[in-house]
């Protein structure tokens, strides 16, 4: 991480990388403001960041609201957020004939719309203090896609499109913007797409696990929390300070075919 940043706001801090890059960040020293929309997580992340002795504000916020991610934002203090990690999400899997138009919708309000509203929250602060650091976890699905991701996709890839606008416009200052590409980590949100899509394609877990999550990685493996924060670690500091607008694939060599 960077020498200049003080404090770290995450979304999606109450599960899965959220969570891990949370703990992580702690123990760098970082103050943590843990944002989620379930409350209840956020405080047990904060808890077990300060058991740990790290220090950590838990916050309530749904990134689809700009009011909810306006007020979370009210409460840093200091309102400094030098590093902002844009990480909430969901899915859903389904063909896009039976795809819920509403679903569809939150999924893309949550996925890009909530990247937007927190970087237009925290960039007048990095802006003013001419520091700050961006990372999005975007996905494998931003660079590529798969069927019955309609939406989950279209979010992804234009996070990139964001990233790349968002690193024209703080081109001036010490700020990157840059998108995490992991396929699979097992997390929450990858165990319960297990289960979907052996539903949706009427195969069993243990085939969706070979033949649809891992089968496309030459290396055929599930994407460790460890390679996430490792990276984010990196994209924080000095030296990756002239690299903005990218995507990082993490992605076991998924993209090479
Ligand atoms: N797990 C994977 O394999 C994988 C792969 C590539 C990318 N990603 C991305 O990584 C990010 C984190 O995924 P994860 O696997 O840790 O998921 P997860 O389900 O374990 O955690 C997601 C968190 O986001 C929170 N959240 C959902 N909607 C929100 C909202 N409107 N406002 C605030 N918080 C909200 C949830 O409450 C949850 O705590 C997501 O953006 C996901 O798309 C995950």
């Amino acid at each position: 991480m960077h020498p200049n940043a003080k404090n770290i706001f995450v979304t999606g801090a109450g599960s899965g990388v959220g969570k891990h890059l949370s703990l992580h960040a702690a123990r760098q020293g970082l103050f943590v403001l843990a944002a989620d929309l379930k409350l209840a997580t956020a405080a047990e992340t904060a808890q077990e960041i300060e058991r740990a002795g790290g220090k950590a504000l838990p916050l309530e916020i749904d990134v689809a609201s700009e009011a909810s991610v306006q007020a979370a934002f009210a409460r840093v203090p200091d309102g400094r957020v030098d590093i902002l990690i844009n990480n909430a999400g969901l899915q859903i899997v389904s063909a896009v004939e039976e795809f819920p138009a509403e679903k569809w919708k939150l999924l893309t309000d949550v996925l890009l719309v909530g990247p937007f509203l927190c970087t237009k929250a925290a960039l007048p602060g990095m802006k003013a203090r001419n520091f700050g650091r961006i990372v999005n976890l975007g996905s494998i699905h931003s660079l590529i896609a798969s069927p019955f991701k309609s939406a989950y996709v279209a979010a992804k890839h234009g996070l990139l499109g964001f990233s790349k606008t968002i690193a024209l416009e703080t081109g001036a200052h010490d700020i990157t913007i840059n998108t995490i590409c992991p396929s699979y980590i097992k997390t929450p949100l990858v165990e319960a797409q297990i289960a979907a899509q052996a539903k949706t394609n009427g195969i069993s877990e243990a085939e969706v696990v070979d033949k649809i999550m891992l089968q496309p990685m030459p290396k055929k493996a599930f994407i460790g929390l460890d390679e996430i924060t490792a990276t984010v670690d990196f994209l924080a500091s000095p030296g990756a300070r002239n690299i903005t607008a990218q995507a990082i694939a993490i992605d076991g060599g998924w993209t090479a075919r």
